[in-house]
This record gives structure tokens, C-alpha cells and sequence, in this order.
């Protein structure tokens, strides 16, 4: 196998390093040959701005002539700690490591849309504050490219250089600046795994300059010795009331038309995803305004009249089934013994409204556990919807599994009528 050797841009150390790491780890990610790669010419710059040679910005960093145009997920998101919603726990803890200057490598993992970015980014403003940012953090996303060869190079030259402003910035405008730089690697469960493994050395070795924030959806795609390096946040859905806030800002804010039934079921259709709820009041807002009729001058947007948005307009802007539409569903099924008219109105219904059987299934299964029946029909129930959802997913005929669901509560209703007779 060839090994790569670069020696032009490395000092002698980093050079022994890289050679290191591209012998004992198998280099298949990157057995690319370097005599006929075109050389970077450019000198590499000990900063974040490093990362901006597509003339990528980060998220932290967007200019403020944008912000009115902004979708409203990136407009409202966290510019400090203290705005971020939910997570109580873990943003003291946060708070805490700041506060003694003892910050860890940290891993922050859980599902999209709950604010892990937003923490992270809004903790490096609090470390660094916003003007020093760009020096000391080098922000590194699945849009950049993460192979073995960026963690040779990128991040071990910006974890290598210690910080040589350090105590020089303005200290009036009470940043606490610390003597470490930050890497964040957000989405890092996309870094391939000769990648992961060739940061493990790099991230104890360079400790005293550099602490690395890891962030992912999922833990199980993270090699075990990178995780065992990092103490672990697990930032979980977001609740109700968390959702809820932030949401009632914005509509405050944006002076959204929104009737209060609607407003609770956008928070509880968004299942904890804060990017979600925000999104859909966005598209449900702009729903909302009136076109300009042409010929006539078009209205200042102060002045707009917003139509009233309803329970209605979520579901749709959702394409979630209408709460009334599966209880008519499955009143019908547990109702009606014959299987030909049970298909018909559900088909009937799938048609008119163009629901998909696949959000049927879960509106429906959420339905059906509510009531009070038998064990043994309950069991019946979720055997069969979770068969059913299988196979749907695994690219099972609409029609057919339509037939599956009404057979299987028909089914658990006769266990009940057969227990009760
Ligand atoms: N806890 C929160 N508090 C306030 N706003 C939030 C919170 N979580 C998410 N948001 C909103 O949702 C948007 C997306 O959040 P963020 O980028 O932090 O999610 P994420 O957890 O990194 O998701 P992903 O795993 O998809 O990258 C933010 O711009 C912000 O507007
Ligand atoms: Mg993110």
C-alpha cells in the first residue's frame, strides 16, 4: 500500500505525526497519489477563517442586512445561553465549566432540531465573545469535507498553534478569554471512521490548547474510544412548555394571525423539534398573507392584513391527518362488522383528504392505545399495526396493507366480543 507523505507545509514534529498516524492507521479513506494531486499553494492560516475558502459563513457569524430576510428557525436562534430553551441541566453544567474555566471535551447528541448547535455556538460566544470568535473557534460541519485528510491537516495545525493574541484582546468588554481554542465538529456522526479514529490522539495530545466540541444525532455511530474522551450531553426532545415559549415570541414578534387551538396543536404536532414548530408557523404565516391583486400598489408589510390561521391550516401545512377524520376512522372499524364498508369509507377518506395510510397507521395506533379494551386485544393491536407499518415501509402495496389494518382491529374487536360473549 502507498502511504502518503506531505512535507512541503508541516514542521519537522507535525511531519513525524503525520507519518505516524499514516502508517499505523491503514490509509484506504485516502490512498490518493499526492505527486500527482495538484499542491496548495496557499499558506495554512491558524484561524476559523481557514474553513472559509468556498466563502462558507458559520452560522454564528451571518450578516445582520440578512436578518430580516431570514427564515425564522436561523432569525430567532439562540444568541446566548440564557436563550436557550429547555435543557436546564445541562446549560448549568455548561455555565459551570465556564465558570471555572475546567471545560471538558464535550459530546452533545440527541434528536434534530433541539438545540445543540444553538448551545454550542452561543457557548463559544460566551467563552470568547463575539469579535474573538473567528480566531479561536474552527467550526467544522457535514458541508465540509471531514476525511482523514482534514483531521491531518486543519485540525491538527489549529489544535497544534497555541493562541498568540492571547491576553491581548480588549478585556473591558468583559470576554473572559480563555486559553484554549474550541473545535466544533458539528454533525460528526457523518466523519468517516478512519477520521474519528485519527482525532483520538490528536484530542489528548493537544488538551492544553484545545478543547473539541462533538456534536451528532447518534451515539452509535461515534467510535466508543472517541465518546469515552468526552463527557456526554444527551439533549432529548424538547417539551411542551419549552416549544411553547419560544413559539409564543415569535408569533408575538411577527405579529402571526394564529387562533390558540392552533397554537396547541403546532406545539404538540412538532413532537420536540424546535426547527419543526418554527418552520411550520412560518409557512402557515406566509400562507396567511393575502396576495397582491396586480395593478393595485403592493401593501407595506406593516400594514398586510394576515388571514386568521386555524387547527386546519396546521394539519395541512403538516400533512397530518385531522384528528376528527381518524376518530371517524375508527369508529367505522370498531363499529361497522362488515369489512367491505370499513375499506370503502377509509378509502373514501384517503381519497378526499389525500391521506397517506402510513400517517393513518400512526395517528390511528395513537388513538387506539387510548382506549380502555382487553389485554389480549391490545396486544393484537400493536402486533399487527407495527406488521403492518413494516411492511409498508419496506415498500408494501397501499391497498393491500389498507386491507391488513382493517383485518387487524376488526380482528382485536372480534377477541373482545368472543371474550365478552
Ligand atoms: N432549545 C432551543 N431553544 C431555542 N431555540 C431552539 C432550541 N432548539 C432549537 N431551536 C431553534 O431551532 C433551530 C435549529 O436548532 P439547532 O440548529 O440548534 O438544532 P440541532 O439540535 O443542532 O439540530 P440538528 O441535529 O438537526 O443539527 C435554531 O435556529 C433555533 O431557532
Ligand atoms: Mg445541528
Amino acid at each position: 500500500m502507498r502511504t502518503t507523505r506531505r512535507t512541503t507545509r508541516l514542521s519537522d514534529q507535525d511531519h513525524y505525526n503525520t507519518q505516524t498516524i499514516g502508517d499505523t492507521m491503514s490509509d484506504y479513506e485516502d490512498d490518493i497519489d499526492m505527486e500527482d494531486a495538484p499542491r496548495a499553494t496557499s499558506e495554512v492560516l491558524f484561524s476559523a477563517a481557514n474553513t472559509d475558502s468556498k466563502g462558507k459563513r458559520s452560522a454564528a457569524n451571518l450578516p445582520v442586512e440578512a436578518e430580516d430576510t431570514l427564515p425564522w428557525v436561523e432569525k430567532y436562534r439562540p444568541a446566548s445561553l440564557a436563550d436557550v430553551s429547555g435543557h436546564q441541566d445541562i446549560l448549568a453544567t455548561i455555565n459551570k465549566f465556564v465558570d471555572t474555566n475546567r471545560l471538558p471535551h464535550l459530546l452533545l447528541y440527541g434528536p434534530p432540531g433541539t438545540g445543540k448547535t444553538s448551545t454550542v455556538l452561543a457557548l463559544a460566544r460566551r467563552i470568547y465573545g463575539n469579535r474573538n470568535m473567528r480566531q479561536m473557534v474552527l467550526e467544522l460541519n457535514a458541508s465540509d469535507d471531514r476525511g482523514i485528510d482534514v483531521v491531518r491537516e486543519q485540525i491538527k495545525t489549529f489544535s497544534s498553534t497555541k493562541q498568540i493574541f492571547a491576553g491581548s484582546f480588549d478585556k473591558t468588554q468583559n470576554d473572559s478569554i480563555a486559553n484554549f481554542k474550541l473545535i466544533i465538529l458539528d454533525e460528526a456522526d457523518a466523519m468517516t471512521s478512519v477520521a474519528q479514529m485519527a482525532l483520538r490522539r490528536i484530542m489528548e495530545k493537544y488538551t492544553a490548547n484545545t478543547r473539541f466540541c462533538i456534536i451528532a444525532n447518534y451515539t452509535h455511530k461515534l467510535s466508543p474510544a472517541l465518546l469515552s474522551r468526552c463527557t456526554r450531553f444527551r439533549f432529548s426532545p424538547l417539551k411542551e412548555v419549552d416549544i411553547r415559549r419560544l413559539v409564543d415570541k415569535v408569533i408575538d414578534e411577527e405579529r402571526v394571525n394564529i387562533a390558540a387551538d392552533a397554537t396547541d396543536s403546532l406545539v404538540t404536532l412538532s413532537k420536540g423539534d424546535m426547527r419543526r414548530a418554527l418552520n411550520v408557523l412560518q409557512a402557515c404565516h406566509a400562507s396567511s398573507t393575502p396576495l397582491n391583486i396586480p395593478g393595485q400598489p403592493v401593501q407595506d408589510s406593516k400594514d398586510v392584513r394576515h388571514d386568521l390561521i386555524t387547527l386546519e391550516t396546521i394539519y395541512d401545512c403538516i400533512a397530518a391527518p385531522h384528528p376528527a377524520d381518524i376518530s371517524n376512522i375508527m369508529q367505522t372499524l370498531l363499529t361497522t362488522a362488515n369489512v367491505g364498508s370499513c375499506l370503502n369509507t377509509i378509502n373514501t377518506l384517503k381519497r378526499t383528504k389525500g391521506l397517506a395510510l402510513a400517517d393513518i397507521l400512526t395517528a390511528l395506533g395513537e388513538q387506539l392505545a387510548e382506549l380502555e379494551v382487553p389485554t389480549q386485544t391490545r396486544v393484537a393491536w400493536l402486533e399487527g399495526l407495527a406488521e403492518i407499518e413494516y411492511r409498508l415501509s419496506g415498500g408494501g402495496s397501499e391497498t393491500i396493507q389498507t386491507g391488513g389494518l382493517v383485518g387487524v382491529v376488526r380482528n382485536g374487536v372480534g377477541m373482545m366480543e368472543r371474550a365478552g360473549a
